[in-house]
C-alpha cells in the first residue's frame, strides 16, 4: 500500500513557489504583500475568496497607540497588554508588538484604508476594553476604527494591494498537510481544490501558515464556519506541539442564541451591560473601567449574574446591551451593522431597544509556537527553542505569546498587521529566495494520500457533520466559561472517544458539488486535533488565569503555573516552558492581582 501511495504522490501534479501562504486573511495577505513587492513568487491559498476571510468579521479596531484623541504612547499598551494576557503573555513579544503598532495603522492608512476620522482629519479612535492611560489610571482612546467594520475595510485593503503586487491567489484551495524533510524542515504543502478534487503538492522555499482560529470547535461561537483549525491540525500531524491551547476567550457580547458578534466598540462608544433589575452590574465588579474591562472579567461577571438568578428573558440566560441613550446619529455612524445585525438576528432595533447577549467563544489566545518573527519554534535535537526550517505561523493559528491568558479587545487585528509583516521581513532578510528549493522526501504526501483514500474507500461509518457535532457539545459543556476538574476530566473522556470516530467517517453524497462533504470531512481532523489539545491542557491546568476560569482552583497560581504548555499529538501528552518576563528594551512588569 505505502509503495502505490508513493508512486501516487510522486505522479501528483507540483508547482515551485518562493513561498505559500496557507491562508487570506489579515496575517497572511499582509505576509504575502511584504514578499510580492520584495520580488518573492508568492501563491496564497485560500478555502474562501481572500475578502471573505473571517478577518472580514472584525469590528471594533485596532489596538494602536498613536494618542489622536488623547495623550497615549507604546509603554501604556504594553502594560495594559500585559496586566490583560495576566501574566502568561511573553513581554519580547508584547513590547515588539505595542512598538510597531502605529507604524502598522499609518502604513495601512497610506495603503488606502478608510478610517473614521476626526474634525482634524486624524484617524479615529475609540475606548475599549481593558485600555487605559498611565498604567491602569482611567480609560483612553486606542482602537482605531472604520465605523463598525474595521476588518471588512482592512481585508479590501491588503486585497488590492496584493493584486497590484502581483500575489498569485489559489481561492478554493484546502492545504491538507504541510511536508516536512529527513531534517524536519518544511518544503511545502499537499493541497486540494475544493471545486474538483485535484490533489497538488506546492513546493516553496518558505511556507507560512495564516489559516485563522478554530472557533468551530465549540457550538455556540462569533466565528466563521470556515474556522476549523487547519493550521493547528496540519502542524500537530507534522509533529508540531500546540501552545496555550486551554486559553480561549469569550467574547462577552454574542447575540443570544445566535453568537453573532457585537463588538465591545459598542461600548466603547458608551453601550452599558443590565441585569434584570435594570442594573448596572459591571460597576460592583470593576469600579474603575466598568463595562470596559478586559474580556476575561466581563464575561465571567455576566455568567455569574446569570447563575445567580439576574439573568434576562424568560429563561434568565441573558443579559442586556443598552445602547439607545447613544442616540440614533451615533449608531447610525459608529455602529451600523450592529444595528442592522441586532434587527436580523434579535429581532430589536437598538435605537429603541437593549440587545440580548451571552458570552460567545471568539477566540483562540494559544496555537503553533513562534518566536516574534513569526518563525515555528518547536523543541528539537536538544534544544527547547529550534526553529522549523522554513515554516512559519502567523495571525490566530500562532501563538508568540502576545495574547497570554486573555487577549485585549484590538490586540487580534494589531497582531496579525504586526507579525504578518514581521514575517515578511524576516524572510526577506534571511535571502531565502536565492536559495534552492529542498528535494521533497520520496514519502511527502503518503500519508495525506492515505487520508483521502480512506474517506473515497468508507462506505460505512459516521456523517462527518454528525462527529463534528459532537465535537462542539462536549467542548461547550465541559469546558466553559467556569470550569471544574469533574467537568473537564469527564470532557477528555469523551473527546478521545469522539477521536476514535473521527478515523471512521465517511463520506455521503460524493456526487455533491464544491466536494463538502469531503472538505467538511478532511476539516473533522483539524477539529479534533484541536479539541484535544484544548481539554487535555485545560484539564492539567490546576490554577484559575485569565480566559482559564477554574472552580476548583479560584486563584492564579505562579509558582507552579507561571509556564506554556505543549501538547503534543503522539502520545496525546503535555510538556510546558517557561514564560519569557524579560522585555527587549524595559523593566519587566512583575506579576501582580488584577483589579479593575
Ligand atoms: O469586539 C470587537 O469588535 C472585537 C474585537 C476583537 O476581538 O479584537
Amino acid at each position: 500500500m505505502a509503495d502505490v501511495l508513493n508512486h501516487l504522490a510522486n505522479n501528483l501534479p507540483r508547482r515551485k513557489f518562493d513561498a505559500v501562504i496557507v491562508g487570506a486573511g489579515g496575517s497572511g495577505m499582509r505576509c504575502s504583500l511584504q514578499l510580492a513587492e520584495a520580488g518573492y513568487n508568492v501563491a496564497v491559498l485560500s478555502k474562501v475568496f481572500p475578502t471573505r476571510s473571517h478577518t472580514v468579521a472584525a469590528q471594533g479596531g485596532i489596538g494602536a497607540s498613536l494618542g489622536n484623541m488623547s495623550e497615549d504612547n507604546w509603554y501604556w499598551h504594553m502594560f495594559d497588554t500585559v496586566k490583560g494576557s495576566d501574566y502568561l503573555g511573553d513581554q519580547d513579544a508584547i513590547e515588539f508588538m505595542c512598538r510597531e503598532a502605529p507604524k502598522v495603522v499609518y502604513e495601512l492608512e497610506h495603503f488606502g484604508m478608510p478610517f473614521d476620522r476626526n474634525p482634524d482629519g486624524t484617524i479615529y479612535q475609540r475606548p475599549f476594553g481593558g485600555h487605559t492611560a498611565n498604567f491602569g489610571e482611567k480609560p483612553v482612546q486606542r482602537a482605531c476604527a472604520a465605523a463598525d467594520r474595521t476588518g471588512h475595510a482592512l481585508l479590501h485593503t491588503l486585497y488590492q494591494r496584493n493584486v497590484r503586487a502581483r500575489t498569485q491567489f489559489f481561492v478554493e484551495w484546502m492545504a491538507l498537510d504541510v511536508i516536512r524533510d529527513s531534517e524536519g524542515d518544511c518544503v511545502g504543502v499537499i493541497a486540494l481544490e475544493m471545486e474538483t478534487g485535484e490533489v497538488m503538492i506546492l513546493e516553496s522555499k518558505v511556507t507560512v501558515f495564516a489559516t485563522g482560529g478554530a472557533g468551530r470547535i465549540w457550538a455556540a461561537s462569533t466565528n466563521a464556519f470556515i474556522n476549523t483549525g487547519d493550521g493547528m491540525g496540519m502542524a500537530a500531524r507534522a509533529g508540531v506541539p500546540l501552545e496555550d491551547m486551554e486559553f480561549w476567550q469569550f467574547h462577552p457580547t454574542g447575540v443570544a442564541g445566535a453568537g453573532v458578534l457585537i463588538t465591545e466598540g459598542v461600548r466603547g462608544e458608551g453601550g452599558i451591560l443590565l441585569n434584570k433589575h435594570g442594573e448596572r452590574f459591571m460597576e460592583r465588579y470593576a469600579p474603575t473601567l466598568k463595562d470596559l474591562a478586559p474580556r476575561d472579567f466581563v464575561s465571567r461577571s455576566m455568567d455569574q449574574e446569570i447563575k445567580e438568578g439576574r439573568g434576562c428573558g424568560p429563561d434568565g440566560d441573558y443579559v442586556l446591551l443598552k445602547l439607545d441613550h447613544l442616540g440614533a446619529d451615533t449608531i447610525m455612524k459608529r455602529l451600523p451593522s450592529i444595528r442592522e445585525i441586532a434587527i436580523k438576528f434579535a429581532n430589536v432595533d437598538p435605537i429603541k431597544d437593549p440587545i440580548p447577549v451571552v458570552p460567545t467563544i471568539h477566540y483562540q489566545m494559544g496555537g503553533i509556537p513562534t518566536n516574534y518573527h513569526g518563525q515555528v519554534v518547536a523543541p528539537a535535537k536538544g534544544d527547547p527553542n529550534h526553529v522549523v526550517g522554513g515554516l512559519y505561523a502567523i495571525g490566530e493559528c500562532a501563538c508568540v505569546s502576545v495574547h497570554g491568558a486573555n487577549r485585549l479587545g484590538t490586540n487580534s487585528l494589531l497582531d496579525l498587521l504586526v507579525f504578518g509583516r514581521a514575517a515578511g521581513n524576516h524572510i526577506v532578510a534571511s535571502k531565502l529566495k536565492d536559495a534552492e528549493h529542498k528535494p521533497l522526501p520520496k514519502d511527502g504526501g503518503d500519508a495525506t494520500l492515505a487520508r483521502l483514500a480512506r474517506l473515497e474507500g468508507s462506505t460505512s461509518g459516521e456523517n462527518s457533520q454528525e462527529v463534528a457535532n459532537d465535537i462542539r457539545r462536549t467542548m461547550q459543556t465541559h469546558c466553559g466559561v467556569f470550569r471544574t476538574s469533574e467537568l473537564l476530566g469527564q470532557g477528555v473522556s469523551r473527546i478521545m472517544e469522539i477521536a476514535a470516530r473521527c478515523a471512521d467517517v465517511h463520506v455521503k453524497d460524493k456526487s455533491k458539488v464544491f466536494n463538502t462533504a469531503r472538505v467538511e470531512a478532511l476539516e473533522l481532523d483539524n477539529l479534533i486535533e484541536t479539541a484535544k489539545a484544548t481539554i487535555v491542557s485545560a484539564d492539567a491546568r490546576k490554577e484559575s488565569r485569565g480566559a482559564h476560569a477554574h472552580r476548583d482552583f479560584p486563584e492564579r497560581d505562579d509558582k507552579k503555573w507561571m509556564k506554556h504548555s505543549l501538547w503534543y499529538s503522539e502520545g496525546n501528552r503535555l510538556d510546558y516552558k517557561p514564560v519569557n518576563l524579560k522585555p527587549l528594551t524595559v523593566e519587566t512588569f512583575e506579576p501582580k492581582a488584577r483589579t479593575f
